[in-house]
């Protein structure tokens, strides 16, 4: 039986969103609302691996939710909700844990970076976190998954989770009526949004983050203008002005960032875009990238602000969201224990 295309994504509630979940991934998740069937989730499971605060987890939770929908996510057309609100995810995560092997969680960098060089004392979530990122993508059968460069692992390790699955109890799918013996779908990384892989400003060979100790090195979603045109000004640069064609931006990974930025902003190539700032000094290249970054994320942080001073709306969306997420899930997961072999009610 071929899977139905469904979208799913999601994004960590630990702070406000900044330039690069929204050039890297948003952007992607609002076009692809358009023409598909898309599931959008806030993983507070997730954000859990670390420590939060629950005062701030709660507040987190509905910030991201309010960025979404002021990036022009539709929470009447994508299902938009929190993950802990949907069990499946949890349960799915479990029987992954159980799928997938040691050896393939010890390659994922992802944990290396953030578990650092005391990996002792990492929580075991954090380590076994991609497990629960297959989870959430396969508990709808999802077949596409929006993210930027850096998930690409992960969504590699939820093919090869689906993949053994679908092996070690192909019999028991087939009796299910799958006739081809694929309960999951393999899911697709979409690594194709304007800014893929967005740089720090303070350093253009770092990935912007959240988790970096430094606020001028990335704009956050709720920064006012004041405060984007001054991170633009402070950005890091190199003492040359742009070149005019790509090729220039070679071993120059401020320009070449910060070009990548007024390209996606301005929704151009980095190719047209050269062709109108090649040539510039930085100084009025920057005032240029200051204005295309307030004209566009302005209007988001207002409405974001404005969102987040009626927390019981947000709330609400969030919990519909996740009657209609479970709507999905649930019949899947009735499946899925009767393959296993898990004793329940019948039909
Ligand atoms: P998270 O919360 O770190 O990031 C959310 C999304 O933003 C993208 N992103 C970036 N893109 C470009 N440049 C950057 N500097 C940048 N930083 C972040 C990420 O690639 C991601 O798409 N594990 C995931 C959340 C997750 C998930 C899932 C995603 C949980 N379950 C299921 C897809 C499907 C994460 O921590 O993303």
């Amino acid at each position: 039986m071929a899977h139905k295309e469904r979208v799913f994504s999601g994004m960590q509630p630990t702070g406000s969103l900044h330039l690069g979940n929204y050039l890297g991934a948003m952007l992607q998740w609002i076009e692809w609302q358009k023409t598909r069937e898309c599931i959008y989730c806030v993983v507070d499971l997730h954000a859990i691996t670390v420590w939060q605060d629950p005062a701030e987890l709660r507040k987190s939770t509905r910030l991201v939710a309010a960025s979404y929908i002021a990036s022009g996510l539709d929470p009447k057309k994508s299902i938009l909700f929190n993950q802990s609100q949907v069990t499946a995810h949890a349960e799915l995560a479990w029987i992954f844990n159980c799928v997938a092997r040691l050896g393939w969680l010890n390659r994922m960098t992802q944990f290396k970076e953030k578990a650092g060089k005391d990996r002792e004392k990492a929580s075991v979530g954090l380590y076994a976190y991609p497990n629960l990122m297959a989870a959430d993508i396969l508990a709808y059968q999802a077949t596409h998954v929006p993210v930027g460069e850096d998930q690409k692992q992960h969504i590699e390790l939820a093919r090869d989770i689906a993949q053994k699955f679908n092996n070690d109890f192909r019999e028991s799918i087939v009796a299910a009526g799958y006739e081809d013996g694929n309960f999951f779908p393999l899911p697709e990384p979409v690594i194709t949004g304007p800014g893929t892989r967005v740089m720090s400003l303070r350093d253009g060979k770092k990935k912007m983050s959240k988790s970096d100790p430094s606020d001028l090195s990335r704009i956050n979603l709720t920064d006012n203008a004041e405060t984007i045109a001054r991170k633009i000004k402070k950005a890091k640069t190199d003492p040359e002005p742009l070149p005019s064609e790509e090729a220039g931006l070679k071993d120059r990974p401020e320009a070449q960032n910060l070009v990548g930025i007024y390209a996606a902003l301005e929704g151009i190539s980095v190719g047209d875009a050269l062709k109108d700032v090649g040539g510039l000094q930085f100084s009025e290249f920057k005032t240029r990238l200051g204005d295309a970054s307030v004209s566009k994320l302005e209007p988001v942080g207002a409405e974001i602000r404005r969102m987040m001073d009626a927390p019981d709306e947000l709330d609400r969306i969030l919990i519909d969201g996740a009657e209609r997420a479970r709507a999905i899930a649930d019949p899947i997961m009735k499946q899925l224990r009767d393959i296993v072999g898990f004793v329940g009610p019948k039909g």
